[in-house]
């Protein structure tokens, strides 16, 4: 793997002197290499690093359409990447979702801050262009509050996000280039990787009843069917306990396949935008994984 020393000087200066690193990238920029890079130097620094993973699409932690957080002390929490929580979008991209995008990143961070973690790593999806783009990032940026700022950038596309935060005491700015070995994937490498995630994430599910009125963001719209709409398992506190499958409506009840198992700490549903395509039949084999 290539590291450039910018990496390094990186290391050095925001995981010393900061308290967490925002990551700014058009989608393939190397966010994600980078962003593991500096959470092996703060593990290495004998630091406690709350590392969020913003990316619904090409998660890290946690399966496609969620945000999550893990909270890693040693190396070989590196390995696994166990979601200590998770937000549930309900979508692979957060573009019609903004809202719900900046809330969830806020709630992870808080959950990171309430663990007394020392430092945070914010890993985002490449969704940096045009309004939508500046408005996500922008506040994303504004919410997270971070000390440090690593852009990575081809070639301007990054100008009116970074130009949004000159003049202000933080985040210091780091505008670096990928890196040259950075592999470019097409969409249908993104669709196999959600794919992948999607059928490792439901082996070992069942089918789990849940009362109809724990569903509550289905306004009765049936020019959207349910079947196989992807709907988030809801905490006490919002977080998402994991996702599920819609597999049946019956009179009173939603019928749901989901690996989780923990029925009684369910308190909601949230209706995701996406379903499964080809139904939950296809849950261990997602043909072309998720769609609207
Ligand atoms: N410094 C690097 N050296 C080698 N390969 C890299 C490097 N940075 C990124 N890559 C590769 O490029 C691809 C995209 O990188 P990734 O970090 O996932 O980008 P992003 O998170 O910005 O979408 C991955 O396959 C990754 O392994
Ligand atoms: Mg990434």
């Amino acid at each position: 793997m290539d590291k450039p020393p910018i990496w390094f000087k990186l290391a050095e200066e925001a995981v010393s002197e900061g308290k967490s690193v925002f990551l700014l990238g058009a989608p393939d920029t190397g966010k994600t290499t980078l962003c593991k890079f500096l959470l092996e130097k703060a593990i290495e620094k004998g630091l406690k690093v709350g590392y969020i993973d913003a990316d619904v699409g090409q998660s890290t932690i946690g399966p496609p359409t969620t945000m999550g957080l893990s909270i890693l002390e040693k190396r070989e929490d590196l390995e696994g990447l166990i979601p200590f929580k998770l937000y549930f979008l309900g979508a692979t991209s957060p573009a019609q979702w903004l809202l719900r995008s900046v809330v969830g990143l806020k709630k992870l961070m808080d959950k990171a801050l309430e663990r007394r973690v020392d430092f945070t790593l914010i890993d985002t999806t490449g969704l940096v262009t045009g309004e939508v783009g500046f408005q996500l990032k922008f506040y994303e940026i504004e919410i997270t509050d971070p000390t440090h700022l690593v852009a990575i950038e081809r070639g301007g596309e990054l100008e009116p996000i970074l130009k949004a935060f000159v003049g202000r005491s933080k985040p210091k700015q780091y505008v670096i280039l990928p890196s040259e070995k950075v592999r470019r994937r097409d969409l249908t490498q993104r669709q196999h990787y959600r794919q992948q995630k999607l059928s490792l994430y439901f082996k070992n599910s069942e089918i789990l009843n849940f009362e109809k009125g724990l569903l509550k963001n289905f306004k009765g719209d049936q020019s959207f069917p349910l079947d196989g709409r992807i709907v988030g398992l809801l905490d006490e506190e919002g977080f998402a306990l994991g996702i599920g499958v819609i597999t049946g409506i019956k009179e009173r009840e939603i019928e749901v396949l989901t690996p989780i198992k923990a029925q009684e700490a369910v308190k909601a549903l949230w209706l995701g935008e996406v379903k499964l395509e080809g139904g939950a039949q296809n849950v261990c084999n997602p043909g072309r994984g998720l769609s609207r």
